[in-house]
Protein backbone atom coordinates (compact mmCIF):
# COMPACT_ATOMS: atom_id res chain seq x y z
CA UNK A 1 0.00 0.00 0.00
CA UNK A 2 2.77 2.17 1.07
CA UNK A 3 4.71 1.57 -2.02
CA UNK A 4 1.39 2.09 -4.41
CA UNK A 5 0.85 5.65 -2.61
CA UNK A 6 5.03 6.37 -3.66
CA UNK A 7 4.83 5.40 -7.15
CA UNK A 8 1.56 7.90 -7.42
CA UNK A 9 3.52 10.88 -5.73
CA UNK A 10 6.35 9.54 -8.50
CA UNK A 11 3.79 9.68 -11.28
CA UNK A 12 2.35 13.14 -10.23
CA UNK A 13 5.60 15.27 -9.47
CA UNK A 14 7.19 13.89 -12.88
CA UNK A 15 3.73 14.85 -14.86
CA UNK A 16 3.99 18.22 -13.10
CA UNK A 17 7.60 18.83 -13.88
CA UNK A 18 6.94 17.83 -17.68
CA UNK A 19 3.99 20.66 -17.51
CA UNK A 20 6.22 23.02 -15.45
CA UNK A 21 9.00 22.44 -18.11
CA UNK A 22 6.98 22.61 -21.08
CA UNK A 23 5.56 25.70 -20.26
CA UNK A 24 9.16 27.08 -19.72
CA UNK A 25 9.87 26.28 -22.88
CA UNK A 26 6.54 27.24 -24.90
CA UNK A 27 7.25 30.83 -23.22
CA UNK A 28 10.76 30.79 -24.09
CA UNK A 29 9.87 30.37 -28.07
CA UNK A 30 7.69 32.98 -28.07
CA UNK A 31 9.43 35.64 -26.14
CA UNK A 32 12.68 34.70 -28.64
CA UNK A 33 9.92 35.54 -31.39
CA UNK A 34 9.51 32.27 -32.66
CA UNK A 35 5.57 31.54 -34.07
CA UNK A 36 3.71 28.96 -31.29
CA UNK A 37 2.24 25.61 -33.48
CA UNK A 38 -1.45 25.03 -32.99
CA UNK A 39 -0.50 22.13 -29.96
CA UNK A 40 1.47 24.31 -28.18
CA UNK A 41 -1.28 27.21 -27.85
CA UNK A 42 -4.08 24.29 -27.33
CA UNK A 43 -1.52 22.29 -24.67
CA UNK A 44 -1.15 25.96 -22.73
CA UNK A 45 -5.08 27.08 -22.73
CA UNK A 46 -5.95 23.43 -21.87
CA UNK A 47 -3.43 23.05 -18.82
CA UNK A 48 -4.24 26.67 -17.59
CA UNK A 49 -7.80 26.17 -17.33
CA UNK A 50 -7.73 22.95 -15.79
CA UNK A 51 -5.37 24.79 -13.39
CA UNK A 52 -2.56 22.40 -13.86
CA UNK A 53 -0.26 25.72 -15.37
CA UNK A 54 0.24 28.44 -12.42
CA UNK A 55 -1.64 32.03 -13.24
CA UNK A 56 2.17 33.60 -13.14
CA UNK A 57 3.42 30.99 -16.01
CA UNK A 58 0.12 32.02 -18.15
CA UNK A 59 1.04 35.84 -16.83
CA UNK A 60 4.26 35.41 -18.54
CA UNK A 61 3.18 34.34 -21.71
CA UNK A 62 0.30 36.46 -21.94
CA UNK A 63 3.12 39.71 -21.44
CA UNK A 64 5.29 38.04 -24.37
CA UNK A 65 2.06 37.96 -26.43
CA UNK A 66 1.26 41.18 -25.54
CA UNK A 67 4.69 42.87 -27.05
CA UNK A 68 5.21 40.21 -29.74
CA UNK A 69 1.79 39.89 -31.35
CA UNK A 70 -0.02 37.12 -32.48
CA UNK A 71 0.28 35.63 -36.29
CA UNK A 72 -2.74 35.07 -37.98
CA UNK A 73 -1.93 31.51 -37.49
CA UNK A 74 -1.49 31.60 -33.66
CA UNK A 75 -4.67 33.78 -33.45
CA UNK A 76 -6.85 30.50 -34.96
CA UNK A 77 -5.19 28.30 -33.21
CA UNK A 78 -6.21 30.55 -30.30
CA UNK A 79 -9.83 30.62 -31.01
CA UNK A 80 -9.54 27.18 -31.62
CA UNK A 81 -8.37 26.39 -28.47
CA UNK A 82 -10.84 28.83 -26.63
CA UNK A 83 -13.73 27.26 -28.72
CA UNK A 84 -12.49 23.36 -27.37
CA UNK A 85 -12.77 24.37 -23.95
CA UNK A 86 -16.13 24.41 -23.33
CA UNK A 87 -19.26 23.93 -25.54
CA UNK A 88 -20.59 25.08 -28.48
CA UNK A 89 -24.29 26.07 -29.27
CA UNK A 90 -25.80 24.34 -31.74
CA UNK A 91 -28.67 26.13 -33.81
CA UNK A 92 -28.22 24.35 -36.80
CA UNK A 93 -32.01 23.03 -36.17
CA UNK A 94 -33.46 26.66 -36.56
CA UNK A 95 -33.32 27.24 -40.05
CA UNK A 96 -33.23 31.08 -39.83
CA UNK A 97 -30.59 33.25 -40.50
CA UNK A 98 -28.56 33.66 -37.32
CA UNK A 99 -26.68 37.14 -36.86
CA UNK A 100 -25.30 38.95 -34.00
CA UNK A 101 -23.42 42.19 -33.44
CA UNK A 102 -20.55 42.93 -31.35
CA UNK A 103 -19.19 46.32 -30.27
CA UNK A 104 -15.94 46.76 -28.73
CA UNK A 105 -17.13 49.15 -26.42
CA UNK A 106 -17.63 52.82 -26.08
CA UNK A 107 -19.53 54.99 -23.55
CA UNK A 108 -23.41 55.60 -23.86
CA UNK A 109 -23.29 52.94 -26.37
CA UNK A 110 -26.44 51.48 -26.11
CA UNK A 111 -26.94 50.28 -29.48
CA UNK A 112 -27.68 46.05 -28.53
CA UNK A 113 -30.75 47.00 -26.83
CA UNK A 114 -32.49 47.97 -29.59
CA UNK A 115 -31.33 45.86 -32.14
CA UNK A 116 -31.47 42.63 -30.74
CA UNK A 117 -35.22 43.03 -30.81
CA UNK A 118 -35.46 45.45 -34.00
CA UNK A 119 -32.97 42.20 -35.76
CA UNK A 120 -35.24 39.87 -34.40
CA UNK A 121 -38.68 41.22 -36.01
CA UNK A 122 -37.41 39.96 -39.47
CA UNK A 123 -37.57 36.48 -38.72
CA UNK A 124 -33.14 36.73 -38.16
CA UNK A 125 -32.15 34.85 -34.72
CA UNK A 126 -29.66 36.66 -32.31
CA UNK A 127 -28.25 34.83 -30.72
CA UNK A 128 -26.41 37.51 -28.50
CA UNK A 129 -23.95 37.07 -25.78
CA UNK A 130 -22.46 40.47 -24.63
CA UNK A 131 -20.36 41.80 -21.71
CA UNK A 132 -20.03 43.46 -18.71
CA UNK A 133 -19.05 47.01 -17.98
CA UNK A 134 -15.32 47.00 -18.36
CA UNK A 135 -12.43 50.02 -17.20
CA UNK A 136 -14.66 53.37 -18.75
CA UNK A 137 -16.92 51.40 -21.08
CA UNK A 138 -20.30 50.46 -20.43
CA UNK A 139 -21.64 47.10 -20.58
CA UNK A 140 -25.21 45.18 -21.93
CA UNK A 141 -25.14 43.18 -19.44
CA UNK A 142 -25.41 45.63 -16.28
CA UNK A 143 -27.86 47.53 -18.20
CA UNK A 144 -30.24 44.64 -18.57
CA UNK A 145 -29.72 44.34 -14.93
CA UNK A 146 -31.36 47.44 -14.05
CA UNK A 147 -34.30 45.91 -15.10
CA UNK A 148 -35.61 44.10 -11.89
CA UNK A 149 -35.54 40.68 -12.32
CA UNK A 150 -34.12 40.18 -15.28
CA UNK A 151 -31.60 37.05 -15.76
CA UNK A 152 -28.47 37.14 -17.85
CA UNK A 153 -27.53 34.24 -16.65
CA UNK A 154 -29.47 31.17 -18.55
CA UNK A 155 -28.28 27.62 -19.42
CA UNK A 156 -27.39 26.95 -22.68
CA UNK A 157 -30.67 25.09 -22.93
CA UNK A 158 -32.53 27.88 -22.03
CA UNK A 159 -30.91 30.48 -24.44
CA UNK A 160 -31.54 28.33 -27.31
CA UNK A 161 -34.92 27.10 -26.20
CA UNK A 162 -35.90 31.48 -25.95
CA UNK A 163 -34.30 31.60 -29.44
CA UNK A 164 -36.79 29.42 -30.82
CA UNK A 165 -39.44 30.92 -29.08
CA UNK A 166 -38.36 34.54 -29.60
CA UNK A 167 -35.85 34.75 -32.41
CA UNK A 168 -33.68 36.33 -29.52
CA UNK A 169 -31.90 36.12 -26.20
CA UNK A 170 -29.45 38.40 -24.36
CA UNK A 171 -27.02 36.06 -22.28
CA UNK A 172 -23.71 36.67 -20.56
CA UNK A 173 -21.00 34.34 -20.77
CA UNK A 174 -21.34 30.96 -19.13
CA UNK A 175 -19.43 28.41 -17.80
CA UNK A 176 -19.83 26.14 -20.76
CA UNK A 177 -19.23 28.10 -23.57
CA UNK A 178 -15.36 29.47 -24.02
CA UNK A 179 -14.39 29.22 -20.00
CA UNK A 180 -11.00 29.23 -21.53
CA UNK A 181 -11.69 33.05 -22.91
CA UNK A 182 -13.15 34.06 -18.92
CA UNK A 183 -10.53 32.84 -17.03
CA UNK A 184 -7.80 34.38 -19.04
CA UNK A 185 -9.36 37.42 -19.87
CA UNK A 186 -9.45 38.04 -15.98
CA UNK A 187 -6.07 37.61 -15.89
CA UNK A 188 -5.53 39.71 -18.83
CA UNK A 189 -7.43 42.43 -16.82
CA UNK A 190 -5.17 42.22 -14.11
CA UNK A 191 -1.83 41.92 -15.59
CA UNK A 192 -2.74 44.60 -18.49
CA UNK A 193 -2.42 42.63 -20.86
CA UNK A 194 -6.03 43.80 -22.52
CA UNK A 195 -4.97 46.22 -25.19
CA UNK A 196 -3.59 43.85 -28.04
CA UNK A 197 -4.78 43.18 -31.42
CA UNK A 198 -4.64 39.20 -31.42
CA UNK A 199 -5.66 38.50 -27.74
CA UNK A 200 -8.85 40.71 -28.36
CA UNK A 201 -9.72 39.53 -31.88
CA UNK A 202 -9.19 35.50 -30.19
CA UNK A 203 -11.48 36.58 -27.02
CA UNK A 204 -14.38 38.47 -29.21
CA UNK A 205 -14.27 35.63 -31.61
CA UNK A 206 -14.24 32.56 -29.99
CA UNK A 207 -17.31 33.95 -28.23
CA UNK A 208 -19.24 34.89 -31.53
CA UNK A 209 -18.85 31.38 -32.86
CA UNK A 210 -19.31 29.18 -29.80
CA UNK A 211 -22.79 31.47 -29.76
CA UNK A 212 -23.73 29.86 -32.68
CA UNK A 213 -24.29 33.24 -34.78
CA UNK A 214 -23.48 32.99 -38.75
CA UNK A 215 -23.59 36.41 -39.65
CA UNK A 216 -21.54 39.02 -37.71
CA UNK A 217 -21.10 42.72 -37.48
CA UNK A 218 -18.33 44.35 -35.92
CA UNK A 219 -18.93 48.02 -34.43
CA UNK A 220 -15.44 48.62 -33.87
CA UNK A 221 -15.17 52.18 -31.79
CA UNK A 222 -12.27 54.67 -32.69
CA UNK A 223 -11.37 57.55 -30.18
CA UNK A 224 -10.29 58.01 -26.97
CA UNK A 225 -13.95 56.31 -25.60
CA UNK A 226 -12.55 52.91 -27.40
CA UNK A 227 -10.56 50.56 -25.71
CA UNK A 228 -7.56 50.72 -28.42
CA UNK A 229 -5.88 54.59 -28.59
CA UNK A 230 -5.94 54.58 -32.30
CA UNK A 231 -7.62 55.00 -35.40
CA UNK A 232 -4.68 52.38 -37.22
CA UNK A 233 -4.95 50.16 -34.44
CA UNK A 234 -8.82 50.04 -33.93
CA UNK A 235 -8.29 49.63 -38.42
CA UNK A 236 -6.33 46.51 -37.24
CA UNK A 237 -8.56 45.10 -35.22
CA UNK A 238 -11.52 45.46 -37.18
CA UNK A 239 -8.91 43.72 -40.16
CA UNK A 240 -8.33 40.90 -37.51
CA UNK A 241 -12.21 40.16 -36.49
CA UNK A 242 -13.21 40.32 -40.04
CA UNK A 243 -10.44 37.70 -40.95
CA UNK A 244 -10.68 35.43 -38.45
CA UNK A 245 -14.66 35.40 -38.33
CA UNK A 246 -14.53 34.57 -41.98
CA UNK A 247 -11.85 31.64 -41.52
CA UNK A 248 -14.59 30.19 -39.43
CA UNK A 249 -16.95 30.32 -42.25
CA UNK A 250 -18.95 33.42 -40.84
CA UNK A 251 -20.54 36.19 -43.17
CA UNK A 252 -18.69 39.06 -40.96
CA UNK A 253 -18.64 43.09 -41.49
CA UNK A 254 -16.72 45.79 -39.07
CA UNK A 255 -17.95 49.18 -39.14
CA UNK A 256 -15.61 51.51 -37.60
CA UNK A 257 -17.72 54.15 -35.72
CA UNK A 258 -16.95 57.45 -33.97
CA UNK A 259 -16.52 57.06 -30.10
CA UNK A 260 -15.11 60.52 -29.46
CA UNK A 261 -17.57 61.91 -27.43
CA UNK A 262 -20.93 59.32 -25.66
CA UNK A 263 -23.77 57.93 -27.86
CA UNK A 264 -27.12 59.45 -27.17
CA UNK A 265 -28.23 61.73 -23.73
CA UNK A 266 -28.40 58.59 -21.35
CA UNK A 267 -24.87 57.43 -19.63
CA UNK A 268 -25.60 54.93 -16.81
CA UNK A 269 -28.03 51.95 -16.48
CA UNK A 270 -31.28 52.18 -16.08
CA UNK A 271 -31.65 55.76 -18.16
CA UNK A 272 -29.57 53.61 -20.99
CA UNK A 273 -32.63 51.20 -20.94
CA UNK A 274 -34.75 54.05 -20.90
CA UNK A 275 -33.35 55.94 -24.02
CA UNK A 276 -33.82 52.85 -25.86
CA UNK A 277 -36.77 52.35 -24.79
CA UNK A 278 -38.36 56.09 -26.02
CA UNK A 279 -36.45 54.88 -29.12
CA UNK A 280 -38.40 52.01 -29.89
CA UNK A 281 -41.76 53.56 -28.73
CA UNK A 282 -43.65 54.91 -31.98
CA UNK A 283 -45.64 57.13 -29.32
CA UNK A 284 -43.12 59.09 -27.93
CA UNK A 285 -40.97 62.17 -29.24
CA UNK A 286 -37.40 61.38 -29.79
CA UNK A 287 -34.94 63.53 -27.64
CA UNK A 288 -32.73 65.23 -29.93
CA UNK A 289 -29.88 64.06 -28.08
CA UNK A 290 -30.78 60.68 -29.26
CA UNK A 291 -30.07 61.58 -33.28
CA UNK A 292 -26.51 60.16 -33.23
CA UNK A 293 -28.00 57.02 -31.43
CA UNK A 294 -30.72 56.73 -34.17
CA UNK A 295 -28.13 56.64 -36.77
CA UNK A 296 -25.55 54.03 -35.74
CA UNK A 297 -28.31 51.83 -34.60
CA UNK A 298 -29.97 52.37 -38.29
CA UNK A 299 -26.77 51.53 -39.46
CA UNK A 300 -25.66 48.46 -37.60
CA UNK A 301 -29.19 47.15 -38.47
CA UNK A 302 -29.11 47.63 -42.24
CA UNK A 303 -25.50 45.10 -41.82
CA UNK A 304 -26.97 43.13 -39.37
CA UNK A 305 -29.51 42.47 -41.87
CA UNK A 306 -27.25 42.34 -45.17
CA UNK A 307 -25.26 39.46 -43.52
CA UNK A 308 -28.18 37.56 -42.74
CA UNK A 309 -29.03 37.99 -46.47
CA UNK A 310 -32.24 39.85 -45.69
CA UNK A 311 -31.68 42.96 -48.28
CA UNK A 312 -28.84 43.36 -50.60
CA UNK A 313 -27.16 46.39 -49.32
CA UNK A 314 -26.77 48.35 -46.26
CA UNK A 315 -28.73 51.61 -47.41
CA UNK A 316 -32.02 48.98 -48.08
CA UNK A 317 -31.08 47.59 -44.72
CA UNK A 318 -31.20 50.92 -43.25
CA UNK A 319 -34.91 52.08 -44.90
CA UNK A 320 -36.29 48.82 -43.73
CA UNK A 321 -35.01 49.36 -40.53
CA UNK A 322 -36.96 52.49 -39.95
CA UNK A 323 -40.18 51.03 -40.68
CA UNK A 324 -39.46 48.25 -38.32
CA UNK A 325 -38.66 51.06 -35.66
CA UNK A 326 -41.79 52.76 -36.32
CA UNK A 327 -44.33 50.21 -36.51
CA UNK A 328 -43.73 49.76 -32.86
CA UNK A 329 -42.74 45.67 -33.77
CA UNK A 330 -39.34 46.03 -31.78
CA UNK A 331 -40.56 47.23 -28.83
CA UNK A 332 -43.58 44.33 -27.90
CA UNK A 333 -40.30 41.80 -28.83
CA UNK A 334 -38.16 44.08 -26.19
CA UNK A 335 -41.14 43.63 -24.14
CA UNK A 336 -41.62 39.57 -24.33
CA UNK A 337 -38.20 39.50 -24.09
CA UNK A 338 -37.89 41.52 -21.04
CA UNK A 339 -40.87 38.84 -19.65
CA UNK A 340 -39.06 35.60 -20.32
CA UNK A 341 -35.70 36.62 -19.13
CA UNK A 342 -37.66 36.96 -15.97
CA UNK A 343 -37.55 41.34 -16.05
CA UNK A 344 -40.11 43.08 -14.64
CA UNK A 345 -42.46 44.68 -17.59
CA UNK A 346 -44.09 46.97 -15.53
CA UNK A 347 -41.06 49.08 -15.50
CA UNK A 348 -40.67 48.32 -19.37
CA UNK A 349 -44.38 49.49 -19.70
CA UNK A 350 -44.10 52.82 -17.81
CA UNK A 351 -40.64 53.98 -17.55
CA UNK A 352 -41.70 56.85 -14.76
CA UNK A 353 -42.30 53.98 -12.29
CA UNK A 354 -38.22 53.24 -11.91
CA UNK A 355 -36.64 54.75 -8.97
CA UNK A 356 -34.34 57.84 -9.00
CA UNK A 357 -31.74 58.27 -7.68
CA UNK A 358 -31.39 60.78 -4.46
CA UNK A 359 -29.25 63.26 -5.10
CA UNK A 360 -28.69 65.69 -8.38
CA UNK A 361 -26.61 68.41 -9.29
CA UNK A 362 -26.38 69.83 -13.33
CA UNK A 363 -23.52 71.58 -15.12
CA UNK A 364 -24.52 75.32 -16.80
CA UNK A 365 -22.64 77.21 -19.29
CA UNK A 366 -21.10 80.11 -18.42
CA UNK A 367 -20.79 81.49 -21.57
CA UNK A 368 -21.94 81.68 -24.81
CA UNK A 369 -21.03 79.68 -27.27
CA UNK A 370 -21.45 75.68 -28.80
CA UNK A 371 -20.57 72.74 -26.90
CA UNK A 372 -17.22 71.75 -28.91
CA UNK A 373 -16.30 69.61 -26.61
CA UNK A 374 -17.71 65.98 -24.69
CA UNK A 375 -14.86 63.96 -24.02
CA UNK A 376 -15.99 60.30 -24.04
CA UNK A 377 -12.86 58.51 -21.73
CA UNK A 378 -13.80 61.44 -19.41
CA UNK A 379 -17.55 61.07 -19.82
CA UNK A 380 -16.75 57.04 -19.22
CA UNK A 381 -15.02 57.82 -16.05
CA UNK A 382 -16.96 60.07 -14.43
CA UNK A 383 -19.51 57.38 -14.83
CA UNK A 384 -17.73 54.44 -13.15
CA UNK A 385 -17.21 57.20 -10.45
CA UNK A 386 -20.80 58.17 -10.12
CA UNK A 387 -21.32 54.68 -9.43
CA UNK A 388 -22.86 53.44 -13.04
CA UNK A 389 -19.91 51.13 -13.27
CA UNK A 390 -17.42 48.79 -11.25
CA UNK A 391 -13.54 50.46 -9.80
CA UNK A 392 -13.25 46.75 -8.30
CA UNK A 393 -14.57 43.11 -9.62
CA UNK A 394 -16.99 43.31 -6.41
CA UNK A 395 -18.30 46.42 -6.91
CA UNK A 396 -21.98 47.17 -6.33
CA UNK A 397 -23.46 48.87 -9.01
CA UNK A 398 -25.82 52.33 -8.51
CA UNK A 399 -28.35 51.27 -11.32
CA UNK A 400 -30.55 54.85 -11.70
CA UNK A 401 -26.98 56.39 -11.59
CA UNK A 402 -27.51 58.42 -14.37
CA UNK A 403 -25.42 61.28 -16.34
CA UNK A 404 -27.91 62.86 -18.77
CA UNK A 405 -26.69 65.27 -21.91
CA UNK A 406 -29.08 68.22 -21.98
CA UNK A 407 -26.61 69.40 -24.97
CA UNK A 408 -24.55 67.55 -27.56
CA UNK A 409 -21.23 68.57 -29.99
CA UNK A 410 -22.78 71.38 -31.72
CA UNK A 411 -25.10 73.28 -29.88
CA UNK A 412 -25.74 76.72 -29.15
CA UNK A 413 -25.38 77.41 -25.12
CA UNK A 414 -26.24 80.68 -23.55
CA UNK A 415 -24.86 81.59 -19.97
CA UNK A 416 -27.07 79.56 -17.39
CA UNK A 417 -28.13 76.95 -19.73
CA UNK A 418 -27.90 73.13 -18.60
CA UNK A 419 -25.70 71.06 -20.54
CA UNK A 420 -25.96 67.80 -18.01
CA UNK A 421 -27.36 66.24 -15.53
CA UNK A 422 -26.06 64.66 -12.73
CA UNK A 423 -27.70 62.15 -10.34
CA UNK A 424 -26.12 59.62 -7.93
CA UNK A 425 -26.69 57.78 -4.74
CA UNK A 426 -24.18 59.88 -2.84
CA UNK A 427 -23.57 64.20 -2.86
CA UNK A 428 -20.14 63.46 -2.50
CA UNK A 429 -20.39 61.14 -5.75
CA UNK A 430 -22.75 63.52 -7.76
CA UNK A 431 -20.03 66.72 -6.30
CA UNK A 432 -16.58 64.59 -7.21
CA UNK A 433 -18.40 63.51 -10.26
CA UNK A 434 -19.27 67.00 -11.63
CA UNK A 435 -15.42 68.14 -10.81
CA UNK A 436 -14.45 65.31 -13.27
CA UNK A 437 -16.89 66.48 -16.27
CA UNK A 438 -16.29 69.79 -16.29
CA UNK A 439 -12.68 68.88 -17.01
CA UNK A 440 -13.95 66.94 -20.26
CA UNK A 441 -16.67 69.98 -21.64
CA UNK A 442 -15.52 72.84 -24.09
CA UNK A 443 -17.83 75.75 -25.02
CA UNK A 444 -16.47 77.56 -28.27
CA UNK A 445 -16.83 80.83 -29.78
CA UNK A 446 -16.98 78.79 -33.05
CA UNK A 447 -19.40 76.07 -34.40
CA UNK A 448 -17.59 72.65 -34.83
CA UNK A 449 -18.11 70.33 -37.58
CA UNK A 450 -20.22 67.77 -36.35
CA UNK A 451 -19.68 64.58 -38.56
CA UNK A 452 -21.55 61.66 -39.29
CA UNK A 453 -20.80 58.63 -36.49
CA UNK A 454 -20.52 56.30 -39.42
CA UNK A 455 -16.25 56.26 -40.17
CA UNK A 456 -15.58 53.20 -42.15
CA UNK A 457 -17.02 50.22 -43.67
CA UNK A 458 -14.84 47.21 -44.10
CA UNK A 459 -15.59 44.07 -45.46
N1 LIG B 1 -14.04 42.32 -25.10
C1 LIG B 1 -13.82 40.98 -25.06
O1 LIG B 1 -14.73 40.18 -25.03
N2 LIG B 1 -12.53 40.59 -25.05
C2 LIG B 1 -11.48 41.42 -25.10
O2 LIG B 1 -10.36 40.98 -25.11
C3 LIG B 1 -11.75 42.81 -25.13
C4 LIG B 1 -13.05 43.24 -25.14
Amino acid sequence: MKNKHKIVNIVLIAKSLYLYMNAVEIIKKKRNGGELTDEEISFFVKHYVKGRIPDYQKSALLMTIYFRGLSDNETLSMVKAFIASGERVDLSHIKKPKVDKHSTGGVGDKTSIILAPLIACFDVVVPMMSGRGLGHTGGTLDKLESIPGFRVHLSIKEFVSILEKLNVCMIGQTDDLTPADKKIYALRDVTATVENVGLITASITSKKIAEGSEGIVYDVKVGNGSTLPTYEKSKELASKLLQTSKDFGQNAVAVLTDMSSPLGYAIGNWVEIKECIDIMDPETKNSDQSGDLIEVTHFLAGAMLEAAGKVSSIDEGIEQSRRMLESGEPLKKFIELVKIQGGDVKYIKDTTLYPEAKFKDTISAETCGYISKQDALTFGLAAVNLGCGRKTIDDKIDYSSAIILKRKIGDVVAPGEVICDITGESAEKVDSTKQMLLKGIEISETKPIVKSRIIEVIN
